[in-house]
């Protein structure tokens, strides 16, 4: 019978042995360990990354199945980190849909982390896939006019989008690039818990609200994500190419301001 030192250094050959044949499979997949946090930072107990496997995003638009076309990568699931520097950490590197492997940066989201108004747009474009940081291009300037024009300061309130990686030349979001994001943004928000959530366009809308309705309908009422009011409107990105929505958007947010009750 082999003595227990013995065996462990089988066992352990064996690892190495089956490592470096993974690593000769594939070679650009990372090797992932489980970044515990303080539990009692997290209200769902530590945070974790699994290692590449199937994933929401490839499976809901109908990538292959067999693992040979997946970027290899992080693929962070709940529990989700108790705070947003701790969160940004434990997704910043995710694989969960192709977009991971043709972003330059990951675009997690700025502002006041205790922001009383969260805006939530679309995905990065160019500009903001190139800094990393939201709503920097031109639908980010008009963005942070309308913010002023609210009395804010941009700030004071927090910006993201519902994917944090931008979709190549600006396309729009798949559905499963959206629902492979989704479980981010909510999270982001649960950890903020703003007062007022202001959706930006039509896919921003529909994902939180889980609904299929046009923006056109969506706009200008009150509606709710988990007790917290959200009221969507058109993308700024919409307001740059037709000025006559202006006037709707500065409706949407007069609503946003009354449910602040003046901020
Ligand atoms: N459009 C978005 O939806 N988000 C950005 O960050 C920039 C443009």
């Amino acid at each position: 019978m082999p003595d227990p030192r013995s065996q462990l250094l089988e066992i352990v050959a064996q690892a190495r042995a089956l490592a470096d044949r993974e690593a000769r499979r594939h070679p650009h997949a990372r090797v992932l360990t489980a970044r515990p946090l303080d539990p009692d930072q997290s209200p769902d107990g530590p945070a974790v990354m699994v290692p590449a496997g199937p994933g929401p995003g490839l499976q809901d638009h109908g990538e292959p199945g067999d693992g040979e076309h997946r970027p290899g990568g992080p693929q962070p699931r709940p529990p989700f980190a108790g705070n947003l520097g701790d969160f940004e950490t434990q997704i910043q590197e995710c694989r969960l849909c192709p977009l991971g492997a043709t972003r330059k940066h990951f675009v997690f989201g700025q502002g006041n982390p205790k922001a009383s108004l969260v805006f939530v747009g679309e995905a990065p474009g160019a500009e903001e896939d190139a800094q990393g940081r939201p709503f920097v291009g031109a639908a980010g300037r008009l963005l942070t006019k309308i913010i002023s024009a609210m009395g804010f300061k941009r700030e004071e309130v927090y910006i993201c989008n519902l994917l944090k990686c931008r979709p190549p030349g600006n396309r729009d979001p798949l559905p499963g690039e959206a629902a492979a994001c989704r479980p981010f943004v909510e999270h982001q928000i649960s950890l903020i818990r703003p007062r007022v959530i202001c959706a930006l366009g039509r896919f921003a809308s529909q994902a939180l609200l889980d609904t299929d309705e046009g923006i056109q309908r969506l706009r200008g009422r009150r509606f709710e994500w988990k007790g917290i009011p959200v009221y969507p409107t058109f993308h700024p990105s919409a307001l740059l190419r037709d000025e006559s929505l202006k006037k709707h958007v500065w409706e949407d947010m007069k609503l946003v301001m009354k449910e602040l009750g003046g901020h």
